[in-house]
């Protein structure tokens, strides 16, 4: 596991950013296009903001970007809560990626024909290849949950299904998510986690007793261990034993 620690929000986005440019740059030189997943929340809005800046705006060849979501809320677009309207206000609107290569998870229609939508586009995709995702960047809640796999979620046990639509009782709304056995068949797996308030869960979710049920997180196990990173602040990573 390749935990990589910064002081601060601000400069674990400034690093992330960094490395994310790099990892881009040396995949594009073998391949076409690179797939890209944004984590939802509010953890990524400074590293969204940053790519979108001078600074990294042109550090990245956005046209050959292609970009997905770990998981969405099933809210109108305009919805201060939806996850795609965050990266277009900060990253997708002032960036030249064509529109062709933006694959929203959407909300105006049944979720679950929302999910197969989405399973439909990703199998135009991943359909024949072992691998999936070239970088998924996923956010940790201070419950454990990732994507939208919350403690005792019915769904947590589903390794078959790429995509699934999920009823969240405590938020009151029905939410579109990634599952594990697409995100584990990722190349690099980014998790960005900051704030004194998540030191417990994560110190539970990466040196604790592996029971996902109860830690959602810890279900995201890339077939090759060094795919997994962990970008963090010290206020999160202060409870860790292993750093
Ligand atoms: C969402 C996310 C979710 C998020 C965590 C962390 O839609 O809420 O995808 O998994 O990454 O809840 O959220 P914060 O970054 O806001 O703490």
């Amino acid at each position: 596991m390749n935990l990589h620690i910064f002081k601060n929000k601000e400069k674990m986005s400034h690093e992330l950013a960094l490395w994310m440019c790099e990892v881009i740059s040396v995949v594009l030189k073998e391949q076409e296009y690179f797939t890209l997943v944004l984590s939802g929340g509010g953890t990524p809005k400074i590293l969204f903001e940053k790519l979108a800046s001078k600074e990294f705006r042109d550090k990245i060849n956005w046209k050959r970007i292609h970009v997905f979501w770990g998981d969405e809320r099933v809210v109108p677009f305009d919805d201060a809560r939806n996850n795609a309207k965050m990266a277009f206000d900060t990253l997708l609107n002032h960036v030249d990626i064509p529109a062709g290569n933006i694959h929203v998870m959407r909300t105006d229609m049944e979720p679950n024909f929302s999910a197969e939508a989405y399973n439909k586009i990703l199998h135009t995709y991943f359909a024949n290849t072992s691998r999936s995702f070239d970088l998924v960047l996923l956010g940790m809640g201070d419950d454990g949950h990732t994507l939208s796999l919350f403690p005792d979620s019915p769904i947590i046990e589903d390794d078959t299904n790429w995509v699934n639509s999920v009823y969240n009782a405590k938020q009151e709304m029905y939410r579109i998510t990634l599952m594990p056995a697409l995100v584990n068949k990722s190349s690099k797996i980014v998790f960005m986690v900051e704030g004194a308030k998540k030191a417990k869960v994560l110190q539970q979710v990466l040196e604790g007793e592996y029971m996902p049920i109860k830690l959602p997180a810890q279900i995201i196990k890339p077939k090759d261990e060094g795919a997994l990173h962990w970008f963090l602040d010290e206020a999160a990573a202060k409870e860790l034993h292993t750093t």
